[in-house]
């Protein structure tokens, strides 16, 4: 049988799943609430549509009767558009609303990671009242980062010592209007992420990817959905053992035998301190911009992962090509604070050479492909060292130019790498 896959989302992470799909014997749909055109050009019907009103998502997915549905970002977990598809028959590569909540209430998240003694999990408490969050500030001997407990797309986390003082930490704490808050100890070390591909009980993991949230060269500015990311050709990065990795797989398993039924993407994002890794936090999906390094290099088709998923098995053992890559992001100046929308993108997948080029939130119109106010496309690189990819990333970017645009240069140069390496060695004490 021919399987007809629909998939939720139009950012990059869903146009590196689109591209993953595209070749394999599969029909293709996608919707989502805007036209990627990078997606529109491999699908057989692209449809505009809320992609967090279940009603319209079943109602699509029953009129090209889908077989699978891929769900790309966490809101449609969060409304529950996974359990409305399959209440309508429908299997969705993606953790039911309840399950999601590993990702979309990080008081729950922490309280989980307790309560089945997950290794991994920071010192944190959780507060309903404001005023005993701050007593809480007052008394505790360390910095402390503050995280409200729902949704807030990476942009809602005040890291104490770092980015605010304890008092604009509590002040922010008044200021904003969080149902419950989560105090944790602040973890020093380098962040990696790893995400896992889980079915039925099991689990197989793609290479560790290191993401660069802040807006700016040298990791300064405000924190972004993620400006650009980084793999090695090995499954660990140049700052990790391979014994962190699998620290890090072994923390993902046991929250996979904990989380009974879930399927999809589990995405863990760690610290790899002094101790070894530790979770930031989880999310329930693929991180974008790290689909963008896992997918290209996935050589086992990933429509397998998804056949194997619906069918109860396990899913396949997955092999990766043993490259490097180096993802830029393109946003539109400003971003995220301030952007200016509407300048035009002068690359394409043709002029961008050896990258791959990946559109996220583009507004199509006759005479090109205009910028919005969110992250505009990515450039990736897929090479035999970081080094390679790197230049095969700012090659595709030198064509697109930076009218309009911010792009940071660093991520993935031999300069920030090795600053990786030695922050990690400084904490270990092996100088
Ligand atoms: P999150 O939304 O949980 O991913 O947090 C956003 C960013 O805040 C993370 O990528 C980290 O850079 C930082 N962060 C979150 N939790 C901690 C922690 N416990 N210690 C240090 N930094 C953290
Ligand atoms: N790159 C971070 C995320 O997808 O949440």
């Amino acid at each position: 049988m021919r399987e007809i896959v629909l998939l939720l989302g139009g950012g990059g992470r869903e146009h590196a799943i689109a591209r993953a799909l595209a070749d394999s014997d599969v029909d293709l749909y996608a919707c989502a609430e805007n036209k990627n055109p990078g997606i529109a050009g491999l699908v057989t019907e692209f449809e505009t549509l809320e992609t967090t009103d279940p009603e319209a998502v079943v109602e699509y997915a029953q009129r090209i009767d889908a077989t699978i549905a891929v769900v790309g970002p966490e809101a449609p977990l969060a409304a529950g558009v996974v359990d409305a598809l399959e209440q309508a028959g429908v299997y969705a590569f993606g953790p039911e609303k309840d399950l999601a909540r590993i990702e979309t209430d990080k008081a729950f998240q922490r309280r989980f990671m307790t309560e089945h003694g997950v290794p991994g999990c920071p010192d944190y408490e959780t507060f309903d009242d404001p005023e005993a969050a701050c007593d809480y500030i007052d008394a505790y001997d360390g910095d402390l980062v503050i995280k409200p407990a729902g949704l807030t797309g990476g942009k809602g986390v005040k890291v104490i010592g770092e980015q605010v003082t304890p008092e604009e930490g509590k002040a922010y704490i008044r200021e904003s209007d969080y149902e419950t808050i989560v105090l944790e100890e602040r973890l020093i070390g380098e962040e990696f992420t790893v995400q896992a591909f889980v079915a039925n009980g099991a689990f197989e993991t793609a290479p560790a990817v290191q993401d660069h949230k802040r807006a700016y060269e040298g990791d300064v500015g405000p924190n972004t959905g993620g400006m650009g990311s980084y793999t090695d050709a090995t499954r660990e990065l140049p700052f990790m053992t391979e014994t962190d990795y699998e620290e890090a797989v072994s923390i993902i398993e046991a929250t996979v035998d904990a989380l009974e039924g879930y399927k999809g993407i589990l995405y863990g994002q760690f610290m790899l301190t002094a101790e070894g890794p530790k979770v930031i936090e989880y999310n329930a999906r693929f991180g974008d911009p790290e689909a963008m390094n896992t997918l290209p290099t996935l050589e086992t088709e990933f429509l397998d992962v998804l056949v194997a998923a619906r069918d109860g098995d396990a899913p396949p053992a997955l092999a990766f090509t043993d490259q490097a890559t180096v993802c830029k992001y393109a946003v539109p100046e400003g971003y995220p604070d301030d952007p200016n929308a509407g300048a035009r993108v002068e690359v394409d997948e043709e002029s961008a050479g050896d990258a791959l080029l990946y559109y996220a939130s583009v507004d199509e119109r006759d005479d090109g492909i205009y910028t919005t106010t969110s992250r505009s496309f990515a450039v990736v690189g897929v090479a035999d060292t970081i080094a390679e990819a790197e230049e095969i990333a700012e090659d595709a970017l030198s064509v697109a130019g930076e009218e309009g645009l911010h792009m940071r240069h660093d991520i993935g140069k031999a300069d920030l790498v090795q600053q990786r390496i030695d922050h990690v060695n400084e904490l270990r004490g092996e100088q």
